[in-house]
């Protein structure tokens, strides 16, 4: 949801800008720019598609002060004049958010004279500090920043001054402090391998970043201090480490995921129990995978806990009057801990009086912030747009959640082994041929029961982010009250079967596919399946799936369809048009 980084300091900033702006495209990729101070001016460039396109550019500049810009279109369609950084009068911004209240300032500021060339609702920003500047950049921001109805991560440069202003309002910003220099970034992923320490500003805040240091002043300009903490992202997460994609590279790594989030929910058990005490309802909300997440903890909790739970998405639940009491934990489910819809729930939840339990792979996040307590999700740096072990991550930490609530030993809780057998179906689920049946057809539709219906629904997610094949998960025992009418021998339909107890419902499900000319697949642990359709039902056989733990299994063997599917139609599985990985607007 746009990335920005700014840098002052003794190296290069047009190397660190450029090099953090490609790390941090996975924020959004409709456009980049930046903009360095050289010989006492401020010199922008900016271009519509990835950022490489920055590089002959940039070629040969150096510059001690700079910041960059990756762009997720939300006002004006993606093209050079819109991409950021914006310059008006002295003035030069990147911007992270949405300015809600942009059209009402456009329109006083062109009453006093005010031209503009884009259509954004950032460069309406920077009109407005430019009128606000009179040589103290700080104050400038500060004045701006109270006009503003929205949310914002800003980082401003004023030409001849030798220092970056940045403030936050609802959009991250991280602060660096590296070796010879100070940086200013969306998030601390992108900073790892630069800065071993780093600060997260609050809501509220400014900084002043300069070559020779860094300072913070709250929502009142009163300069404070934020604990400095250790960067927890490892260098090298960002690298393609000899892999074709990251959504490659990263599903392959949800066994660690797995095993990782089992240890550190270990740590954490007892505050987390803690926490939990006297709760008698829980409510999960999350979006996209994550609310997918969600409703399989939902099904954890009854099924383990026999406790009512309920999973809604974060943007029904935060505008719905949701009837919670202290006795309620919401257990708001997140990767990046920064989806706007999810903070908003949580907030809503918290100002009721519920519980409010992050699930979440970012440890400083504002989610964690807002929430009673963690419950970590030890994913690692996740960079493909599509969620992957962040899925298998959360489903990991939501079982030994259910476990905990259930008073049973958290402890292994039954996972020992399963991050191997996740490995071997990483490495060996054969769905080449499956992938091609999908990338052919004019529709996939994804059926299961119970947790089976859960990754059905994540399975359809994952397949139409990355390979724009029109998806839809059902529960499979819906097919005959409509769906049915879709299927053709153009269509497939991809039965998730791993309850045993219901093997005689799936053999009907897939018999009605079958003789309506549907194609059908099957992937499942049961062998009376894999008997009853050889040869008329396309069957990705899975090691045992073991109950509970069969959403580890099965979701790796979803998401390898997605990417395999996504790569056979010459599609980059990591980038998908029109996405970006954190959504932090509405
Ligand atoms: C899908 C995907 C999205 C995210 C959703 C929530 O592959 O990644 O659906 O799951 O945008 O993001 P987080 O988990 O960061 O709150």
């Amino acid at each position: 949801m746009c990335g920005i980084i700014g840098y002052a300091g003794e190296k290069n900033a047009v190397e660190i800008v450029y090099r953090g702006l490609i790390n941090l495209e996975y924020r959004g990729y409709d456009s980049a720019g930046a903009a360095f101070g050289i010989n006492g001016r401020t010199v922008v460039f900016k271009r519509q598609g990835r950022v490489e396109k920055l590089k002959p550019l940039l070629e040969g500049l150096a510059s001690g002060i700079g910041i960059g810009h990756t762009r997720w279109a939300t006002h004006g369609s993606p093209s050079d004049i819109n991409a950021h950084p914006h310059t008006s009068g002295k003035i030069t911004l990147v911007h992270n958010g949405i300015i809600e209240n942009y059209s009402e300032l456009k329109a006083e500021l062109e009453k006093g004279g005010a031209v503009f060339k884009s259509q954004t609702d950032s460069e309406v920003i920077a009109a407005l500090m430019s009128v606000y500047y009179c040589g103290d950049i700080l104050g400038a921001l500060y004045k701006t920043v109270k006009r503003l109805k929205g949310s914002y991560a800003i980082m401003a440069v004023a030409e001849g001054e030798n220092v970056i202003a940045a403030a936050r309002h609802k959009s991250p910003v991280v602060i660096g402090y590296g070796n010879g220099g100070y940086y200013c970034a969306s998030d601390e992923p992108v900073l790892s391998g630069e800065c071993g320490e780093v600060s997260f500003l609050k809501d509220g805040d400014f900084a002043l970043i300069k070559p020779d240091g860094v300072r913070i002043f709250d929502g009142e300009l009163r300069e404070t201090e934020r604990k400095k903490q250790k960067n927890l992202a490892q260098a090298g997460s960002l690298e393609l480490g000899g892999f074709a994609h990251y959504m490659l590279k990263e599903l392959r790594q949800s066994p660690a995921a797995v095993k990782n989030t089992v240890t550190a929910f270990a740590e954490a058990e007892d505050k987390i129990r803690g926490a939990l005490s006297g709760v008698n309802r829980i409510i999960f909300i999350g979006c996209g995978t994550a609310y997918h997440a969600g409703l399989i903890g939902k099904i954890y909790v009854e099924d383990i806990a026999r406790m009512p739970a309920e999973a809604e998405t974060a943007g029904e639940f935060r505008y719905k009057n949701p009837i919670v009491n202290k006795n309620t934990a919401v257990v708001a489910v997140s990767q990046s801990g920064e989806t706007a819809d999810t903070l908003e729930g949580a907030r809503l939840a918290k100002s009721l009086g519920a519980r409010v339990i992050a699930v979440t792979n970012a440890p400083y996040s504002q989610l964690t912030r807002i929430a009673d307590t963690v419950v970590p999700v030890c994913a690692g740096a996740e960079i493909c747009v599509a969620a992957t072990k962040s899925y298998t991550g959360q489903i990991a930490a939501l079982y030994m959640l259910a476990l905990l609530l259930a008073g049973k030993n958290a402890e292994g809780g039954g996972l020992s082994g399963l991050p191997e057998i996740c490995k071997n179906v990483a490495d060996g689920a054969d769905v080449y041929a499956l992938s091609r049946l999908c990338a052919f057809s004019k529709g996939v539709y994804f059926l299961g029961r119970g947790l089976d219906y859960a990754v059905a629904l994540e399975a359809s997610l994952k397949l139409k982010e990355v390979s724009y094949i029109p998806s839809e998960g059902y529960p499979a025992g819906e097919l005959k009250h409509g769906t049915l009418a879709l299927i053709d021998n153009a269509t497939v339909s991809v039965f998730i079967a791993t309850d045993k107890s219901l093997t005689d419902k799936y053999k009907n499900s897939v018999e009605q596919v079958i003789s309506r000319g549907g194609i059908a697949a099957i992937i499942t642990d049961i062998d009376e399946l894999e008997t009853a359709f050889k040869g008329r039902a396309h069957i990705i056989k899975l090691p045992c799936c073991r109950g509970h733990l069969s959403p580890l299994v099965t979701a790796t063997a979803v998401q390898l369809l997605a990417y395999e599917t996504a790569v056979s139609l010459g599609l980059n599985p990591d980038k998908p048009r029109n996405l970006a990985k954190s959504v932090t607007v509405e």
